[in-house]
């Protein structure tokens, strides 16, 4: 039986989800049925709201993919979301209470299963929660698992992950999860775009990660990336920029260990620590 994760992102409560009904590998069934019509309602407004936003700022790989979510008007069942993921990309979902520890969260992932929270918000968290929650899971991250080469990206952190855990080195690690798979912009041919799902699932830092002169935006590079501490609880102050997702991947392809070892003599950046912008 899964126990709650101790700390979980850089909080110190105790995560809301009901722990009890995960298995050892922290997944658990997706109660459908016990989705209230209230919870259903909370979906689909998010879901309108967001989608209203998303020309002009979303990625285009995003845009293409979202209809794969199948429905908007109620929170959708996991098992038909798989059954076009698996044929699309051989991933799938799995439900999880929430947050679940490192080791069976890359586990998951470097096994092409990606956890999806399953309860969601009370109408009073409509605008900010501080856990993620179905609707930061499923229409934040789900849609670019549908991309071949995003696919591949995730479930190759996900063996990352499980190395940088006998290295000691999972906050270097987890800080190119948050500045790329959560925080991520790409510069497309038309302009800058979001496609890190903390931004896309987020009616407010949307237009602000995207279009706002108050952070700064630096080419995603690795060293930097990983020497960037980061906030949970505020609109980011630093994002990275990518040019595709074949430069990301590639950028990642290497063996990160002497990576890790030259990092951990270096200094730490603040997350809204300045600096001259490199030429791309
Ligand atoms: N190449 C990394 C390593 O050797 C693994 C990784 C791949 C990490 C893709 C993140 C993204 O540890
Ligand atoms: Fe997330």
């Amino acid at each position: 039986m899964g126990q709650p994760p101790v700390v979980y992102g850089q909080s110190t409560r105790p995560p809301r989800g009901d722990y009890s009904r995960a298995d050892e590998g922290y997944t658990c069934a997706q109660n459908h049925a016990a989705y209230t019509a209230a919870d259903h309602d909370t979906y689909r407004r998010l879901y309108e709201r967001q989608c209203a936003l998303l020309p002009s700022l979303a990625s285009d790989a995003f845009i293409e993919a979202l209809p794969s979510l199948g429905v908007k008007d109620h929170i959708p069942r996991f098992e038909e979301i798989n059954d076009r993921l698996y044929r699309a990309t051989r991933w799938e979902i799995v439900a999880v209470p929430g947050l679940i520890p490192e080791v069976p969260f890359f586990t998951l992932l470097a096994n092409r299963k990606f956890p999806v929270t399953d309860w969601i918000r009370k109408p009073e968290e409509f605008d900010y929660i501080v856990e993620p929650d179905i609707f930061h899971d499923l229409f934040g991250h789900v849609p670019l698992l549908f991309n071949p080469v995003f696919a591949d990206y995730v479930q190759r952190y996900g063996q990352g992950g499980l190395k940088a855990q006998g290295l000691g080195a999972c906050e270097m690690l987890s800080r190119l999860y948050w500045y790329t798979i959560e925080f991520g912009l790409i510069r497309q041919a038309n302009g800058l775009r979001a496609y890190g799902a903390g931004i896309l699932s987020s009616s407010g830092e949307l237009p602000y990660a995207v279009q706002s002169p108050e952070p700064q935006r630096l080419p995603l590079q690795l060293q930097r990336t990983m020497r960037t501490r980061y906030k949970i609880d505020t609109y980011q102050q630093t994002y990275f920029v990518i040019d595709s997702f074949e430069q990301l991947f590639d950028m990642t392809a290497a063996d990160f260990t002497p990576l890790y070892e030259q990092l951990r003599g270096l200094p730490e950046f603040a997350a809204d620590e300045r600096e001259a912008a490199v030429a791309a």
